[in-house]
């Protein structure tokens, strides 16, 4: 999928499918770095950290596994509650193991402030995150990011994992979505 396809829907592009790969590259070069000697699991967050996963799991050189959980806010009613329950846990113990979360956004923070600690709480031996995007200004937690991509402006974003009404996810690049598109 490109920027054709998605006509008049696609209102700029902000991260270029360039940009994306030479900023995964040097995140992992640092991973790599920080990691060497130990064994990383790396925890994808269903679904929109499926193209991260993939990618950075590609670049890094550190031996690793790969996990995956699926998890979903509930409660409030809003979909960053903060309140979450687990769709699809983990097939791994983390007991002892050194967890890495990619994740291709930080939105609020609460679901990533959330998973980290429940991760932490089952003995994980350490517990990092590595998010693509993260929007600084929509914050309402702190979440010690240690790797991050690109801060972004506050902007509906689609493309490259993120959706619109599960649209969207197969762009190589990251685009903001046009308003027409959620306000009709
Ligand atoms: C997105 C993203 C994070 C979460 C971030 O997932 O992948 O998991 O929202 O938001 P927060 O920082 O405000 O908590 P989403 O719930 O859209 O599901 P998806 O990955 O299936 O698209």
């Amino acid at each position: 999928m490109d920027a054709a396809d998605m006509g008049d829907d696609l209102a700029e592009i902000i991260i270029t499918e360039e940009q994306i790969k030479t900023r995964l590259r040097e995140m992992a070069a640092q991973i790599d770095a920080d990691y060497a000697g130990r064994e990383i699991l790396l925890v994808g967050v269903l679904r929109g950290a499926v193209m991260v996963m993939a990618d950075l799991a590609r670049a890094l050189h550190t031996p690793l596994e790969m996990d995956w959980m699926d998890i979903s806010s509930y409660g409030s009613g809003t979909k960053s509650s903060g309140v979450v329950r687990i769709l699809k846990d983990l097939d791994s113990d983390v007991t002892g193991r050194h967890v890495l979360i990619a994740e291709d956004i930080i939105d609020s923070g609460l679901t990533l402030s959330w998973l980290a600690g429940n991760l932490r709480s089952r003995g994980a031996a350490s517990v990092e995150i590595a998010a693509l995007l993260r929007k600084p200004e929509v914050a309402k937690v702190e979440v010690d990011v240690t790797y991050v991509g690109f801060d972004i402006p506050p902007e509906f974003v689609v493309g490259y994992g993120l959706d619109y009404a599960e649209k969207y996810r197969n762009l190589p690049f990251v685009g903001v979505l046009a308003e027409h598109v959620y306000n009709r």
